[in-house]
């Protein structure tokens, strides 16, 4: 019988990472050498399992995914929604639960209610031209920026923005607020198209057994 290859798992950086991987120690899969926070290794291998695992940027992730550099990848559906990207969506793993909303100060709701030609900013172009064109009918302008998105409104740069919303924090210490919400978000598991076909039994045992293990969570 022939030697099982690696399965290649890219895992979105930062906290979507720890999570996953306490979940994966759920269902026995550990990786140790990525715990230690002073390693500069791009890449970990568990030999006895025949895994690998690397942390990329968030939006890198299905990129990895539907080139096949990653057989699975580990990331927000935010991402996965503004990247478009030829992959599978399989599994929602539950956690990074947030909301992506046009937030803005208080009178922007007026702005947005009388389908006015405002200024959007957002990390998610994508994200904001199918909510207010093709749900909305509204016409906007889109701006996009990198990062510390609430700044926009408050210097002027847009009316509203089209972000990320969790505890609620960062809109309330600087006076905006959430309009209305564009969708839910969590992780999700992304699959690369000929791995899930060459790969099925290891993956689809891999989603069953991750499956149960969020089951239980709950239970
Ligand atoms: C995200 C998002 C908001 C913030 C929301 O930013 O863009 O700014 O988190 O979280 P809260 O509702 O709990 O306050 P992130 O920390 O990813 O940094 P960014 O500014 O680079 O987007």
């Amino acid at each position: 019988m022939s030697e099982k290859r690696y399965l290649t798992f890219a895992l979105g950086k930062g906290r979507l990472a720890n999570q996953t991987l306490a979940l994966f120690e759920k269902i026995g899969i550990t990786c140790e050498e990525m715990k230690d926070p002073r390693t500069r290794k791009l890449i970990f291998v568990n030999e006895d399992l025949k895994l690998r695992f690397f942390l990329a940027k968030g939006p890198d992730v299905p990129t990895y995914v539907e080139y096949g550099a990653a057989d699975i990848g580990i990331v927000g559906e935010d991402t996965i929604l503004e990247e478009a990207r030829n992959i599978y969506e399989v599994l929602d793993l539950g956690f990074g639960r947030c909301r992506m909303c046009i937030c803005g100060p208080k009178d922007a709701a007026e702005l947005l209610r009388h389908q006015e030609l405002i200024r959007v900013a957002t990390k998610y172009p994508r994200i904001a031209k199918n909510y207010f064109y093709d749900k909305k009918h509204q016409t906007v302008e889109i701006i996009k920026l990198n990062g510390s998105i609430e700044l926009a409104p408050i210097v002027g740069l847009s009316e509203v923005i089209c972000d990320i919303v969790e505890t609620g924090k960062t809109l309330h210490e600087n006076g905006l607020e959430v309009l209305e919400e564009v969708c839910p978000l969590s992780a999700r598991m992304v699959v690369n198209q000929v791995s899930m076909k060459m790969e099925y039994e290891r993956i689809t045992e891999l989603i069953a057994r991750l499956k149960n293990a969020l089951l239980e969570e709950k239970a």
